[in-house]
């Protein structure tokens, strides 16, 4: 199992879903823990969880990425803070299902903002703390909706798309540094009630590959330290996410819709 003594990993939206699960899982491989969340979501407990199960050190910084100066405010805080920056985890995103006309433009903003501009800017800050380890890792949280023209989550899976190719362009640029850079790409995961009715209203192919965060975390850093490209959680996802080859652009899109107008 690969880790270091006092090495951190720097995971935004660390304080509850997918976020707080992969928190969990790198502190349990011995990783120092620092997370970024928006203010009064659960940091306590997070912290109380990680420091009662596992002796790493537990660092969060309360703060809405989206604020004007927020990246530079991480860069200062890794900085003032001294911590050895060995992975980076841009997992904060926020997704939807709905009609594109029915979306007011501030919440396109914000999808927009958070899944392609905080991700591509905060990776861009941590470059220079991550150089400094003999090897690092960045782990970006796309989605298998990535493979796919979604109807009704239509700037969700392009900004997914987004996520997938800038992260394995970079990987490129990285490698002679021996930075690792891996996208995630899962399928349906069971984050929150609504989640879960979500999932359900989409039908039998989103149920059967849905997964619970903390399969999704450990299948994730797994691949991180194997430092593949991108990985798919989950054998089902993986299998359904196949069919992309086989089914023409088309008739994909036509059987999303079908599905996904039942979610909205
Ligand atoms: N759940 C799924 O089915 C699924 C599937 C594929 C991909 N993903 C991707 O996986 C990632 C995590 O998803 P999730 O379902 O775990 O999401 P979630 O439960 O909604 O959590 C999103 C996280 O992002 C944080 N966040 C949101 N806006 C923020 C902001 N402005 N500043 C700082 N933090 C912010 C939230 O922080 P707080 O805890 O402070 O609110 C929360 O921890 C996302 O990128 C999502 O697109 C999810």
């Amino acid at each position: 199992m690969e880790s270091e003594l006092n090495t951190y990993a720097l995971i935004t939206g660390g304080s509850s879903g997918i976020g707080k699960s992969l928190a969990m899982e790198l502190a349990s491989r011995g990783y120092d823990i620092a997370i970024i969340a928006l203010p009064n979501t659960g940091q306590k407990e997070v912290r109380e969880e990680i420091k009662s199960a596992y002796n790493v050190n537990f660092k969060s910084l309360e703060l809405n990425i989206l604020e004007k100066g927020a990246i530079s405010q991480i860069s200062s805080w890794v900085m003032s803070e001294q911590m050895n920056l060995k992975i980076l985890v841009n997992n904060a995103g926020i997704g939807y299902a709905a009609e594109f006309d029915s979306l007011e433009g501030s919440f396109i903003s914000t999808v927009l903002d958070l899944n392609i501009k905080a991700t591509t800017l905060l990776s861009h800050a941590m470059i220079p703390f991550l150089k400094k380890q003999r090897q690092s890792y960045i782990l970006n949280l796309s989605s298998a909706a990535a493979f796919y023209s979604m109807p009704y989550k239509s700037i969700y899976a392009a900004s997914k798309r987004y996520v997938l190719d800038f992260s394995s362009a970079i990987r490129e640029e990285l490698s002679s540094f021996n930075i690792g850079v891996t996208a995630v790409c899962p399928a349906g995961v069971i984050t929150s009630e609504e989640i879960r009715k979500r999932i359900k209203a989409a039908g039998c192919i989103a149920r059967i590959s849905a997964l619970e965060p903390s399969q999704v975390a450990k299948e994730s850093i797994d691949a991180m330290i194997q430092r593949k490209t991108k990985v798919i959680p989950g054998k089902i996802a993986k299998l359904i996410s196949w069919t992309r080859f086989i089914i023409p652009p088309g008739v994909q899109r036509k059987i999303i819709a079908k599905n996904f107008r039942k979610t909205i």
